[in-house]
C-alpha cells in the first residue's frame, strides 16, 4: 500500500499546469464510443478513473489505443457486446455514462450500478427517469442496470434535482433518439458544456448547454471529430487553496478563469491576493487567512468538490468559519482526520464549524475519498512536522502526478510503500 509522507511548513511557491478535467473526460470518452469510426481525444488526464473506463471499453470490444500519456484513439465500431459485465467498472461513478451511450447507439445496455467515492447515498433515479421518458424499459437486476428500447423518442424531461450525471446521460441517449428532447432544470457545470461541444462537433444538435434548459434534436448518426478536453477546474482549485493554506504564491496555468470565479471570490474574501490572466491565475497568501462562510452549490456556485480543500484552509484562518454542504450528504469524513492534526472543527448536520487555529501538527491520517484526500495532503503541507497519509489510492483516481507537482512547488512530499521508507524520509527531512 502506498502512502504519502510529508514534512510540512514550507510555503508552495512557483508555477504549475493543470491537466484536462477528469469529469469531462469520463463523459467525452464514453460519447466517443457512440460512433463507428476512429476518433482522437486529447488532453486526457492520466488518472486511475480514466484508465478503469478505458479498460471497460476494451471489455465490450471497442478498440482503444493510447497514443501518448494524454491522447487516446478510440474506435467504437468494433464493439461486440452491450453488456459491461465486469466487476471493476463499479469502482467508478462514471460507468453510468455507458448506459446513455450504449442505449443511444444500440438501443440496449447492461451496466453494473455505479460505485465511486463514498460521500453519501448517490441515487441515479434521475438518470433512469430520463431514459424511461425517452421510451426505454429500464430495470435493475442483481445490481445491473438493464435498459432497452425499440424506439428512443425525444421527450420533455424536468429533472427533480440538478444532476451533472443525469443531464449528461440524457444528452448522450437523446442525441441519437428520434425527435426533440428538452431537459429542464439541467446542470450548468462546464463538464456539460464540454460534452455538448464535443457531440455537436460530431454532428449532434444540442443547444443551451451551460443554461438550465437544454434542447436536443436527435440525429441519425454521429461522425468522427477529434477533441481536446477542457482544463480541470477542481485540480486548479485544489492548487489554489494549497497556495492559500501554506501561505504560498502559485501561478496556476492552463485554466479557464471564468470556471474558477466562485473559488477566486472566496480566496479574496479570506485575504489572498488573486490575479487573473487569460489562461492562468495567481494566488498569493501573504497574511494570516480570515474566516468566511461558504455553501456548496451547483455551478456557478462554490463546488462541492472543493469543500474539503477550503475547510482545510479555514482551519488556519482567524475566527469561526462555516462550510455548509448542500450537494452530498456525507462529505465530512476528513473532519476526524483534521482533528488528529489539531484542527478545531466539528460537524453539525450538513455544516462544518471551524474555529481557526494558529497551527496544525503532523499526524498519521487516512484518506476517505478523492477530494478529502487532496485536502488532507494540503493540511499536511501546512502543518508543523511529519504527516503520513494512508490510502492514497483515492487521490490517484483524480490527480495526475500529485506529489511531483507539489514537489515542483517546493513541497517536501514523497510517495512511499513501507515503514522503512517513512523512517528514511524522516531522517533525511531532519
Ligand atoms: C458528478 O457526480 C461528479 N462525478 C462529482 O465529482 C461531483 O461532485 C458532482 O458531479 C457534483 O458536481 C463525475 O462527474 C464522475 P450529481 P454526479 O448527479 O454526477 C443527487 C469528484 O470528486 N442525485 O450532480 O454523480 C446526488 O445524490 C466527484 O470528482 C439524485 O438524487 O453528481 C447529489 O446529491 C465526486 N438522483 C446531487 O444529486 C440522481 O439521479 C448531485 O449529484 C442523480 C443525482
Amino acid at each position: 500500500m502506498e502512502q504519502y509522507v510529508i514534512k510540512g511548513g514550507h510555503p508552495l511557491i512557483g508555477e504549475i499546469e493543470v491537466e484536462g478535467a477528469k469529469n469531462a473526460a469520463l463523459s467525452i470518452l464514453t460519447a466517443a464510443i457512440m460512433i463507428n469510426e476512429s476518433i482522437m481525444i486529447n488532453n486526457i488526464p492520466d488518472v486511475s478513473d480514466i484508465n478503469v473506463l478505458l479498460e471497460a471499453f476494451i471489455i465490450i470490444g471497442a478498440t482503444v489505443k493510447r497514443i501518448d500519456r494524454h491522447t487516446v484513439q478510440i474506435n467504437g465500431g468494433t464493439i461486440d457486446s452491450v453488456s459491461v459485465n465486469c466487476e471493476f467498472v463499479k469502482r467508478i461513478r462514471a460507468s453510468y455514462y455507458l448506459v446513455g451511450a450504449l442505449l443511444g447507439k444500440y438501443r440496449k445496455a447492461e451496466v453494473p450500478l455505479p460505485g465511486g467515492c463514498n460521500i453519501g447515498s448517490r441515487p441515479i433515479d434521475q438518470h433512469l427517469k430520463g431514459f424511461r421518458a425517452l421510451g426505454a424499459d429500464v430495470s435493475v437486476h442483481h445490481g445491473v442496470i438493464v435498459a432497452s428500447a425499440d424506439n428512443l423518442r425525444g421527450a420533455h424531461i424536468f429533472l427533480d434535482i440538478v444532476s451533472v450525471g443525469a443531464t449528461i446521460n440524457i444528452i448522450l441517449a437523446a442525441s441519437l433518439a428520434k425527435g426533440n428532447t428538452v431537459i429542464e432544470n439541467a446542470a450548468r457545470e462546464p463538464y456539460v458544456v464540454d460534452v455538448a461541444n464535443f457531440l455537436n462537433g460530431m454532428g449532434a444538435d444540442i443547444k443551451g448547454a451551460g443554461t438550465d434548459i437544454i434542447r436536443i434534436k436527435g440525429v441519425e448518426h454521429l461522425h468522427s471529430k477529434s477533441y481536446s478536453i477542457m482544463p480541470d477546474l477542481i485540480e486548479a482549485g485544489t492548487y489554489m487553496f494549497a497556495a492559500a493554506a501554506t501561505r504560498g504564491n502559485v501561478l496556476i496555468k492552463n485554466v479557464i478563469p471564468k470556471h474558477l470565479e466562485a473559488m477566486m471570490t472566496k480566496l479574496k474574501e479570506i485575504g489572498c491576493i488573486v490575479e487573473e490572466f487569460d489562461e492562468a491565475v495567481r494566488v498569493c497568501a501573504k497574511w494570516k487567512l480570515k474566516k468566511t462562510y461558504v455553501k456548496t452549490l451547483p455551478y456557478p456556485g462554490f463546488p462541492t468538490d472543493m469543500h474539503p480543500q477550503i475547510a482545510v484552509a479555514l482551519t488556519l484562518a482567524s475566527g469561526i468559519s462555516i462550510v455548509t454542504e448542500s450537494i452530498f450528504e456525507n462529505r465530512f469524513k476528513y473532519v476526524d482526520e483534521l482533528i488528529r492534526m489539531g484542527a478545531h472543527i466539528k460537524v453539525e448536520r450538513n455544516t462544518v464549524i471551524i474555529e481557526g487555529t494558529s497551527k496544525l501538527t503532523g499526524a498519521r491520517i487516512s484518506v476517505p475519498d478523492l477530494r478529502a484526500g487532496a485536502a488532507l495532503v494540503i493540511a499536511g503541507l501546512a502543518a508543523e512536522g511529519i504527516t503520513v497519509v494512508d490510502d492514497i489510492i483515492y487521490i490517484q483516481r483524480g490527480y495526475e502526478n500529485f506529489e511531483q507537482k507539489l514537489r515542483s512547488l517546493g513541497a517536501k512530499i514523497e510517495k512511499v510503500s513501507s515503514e522503512t521508507e517513512i523512517q528514511k524520509f524522516m531522517f533525511r527531512a531532519g
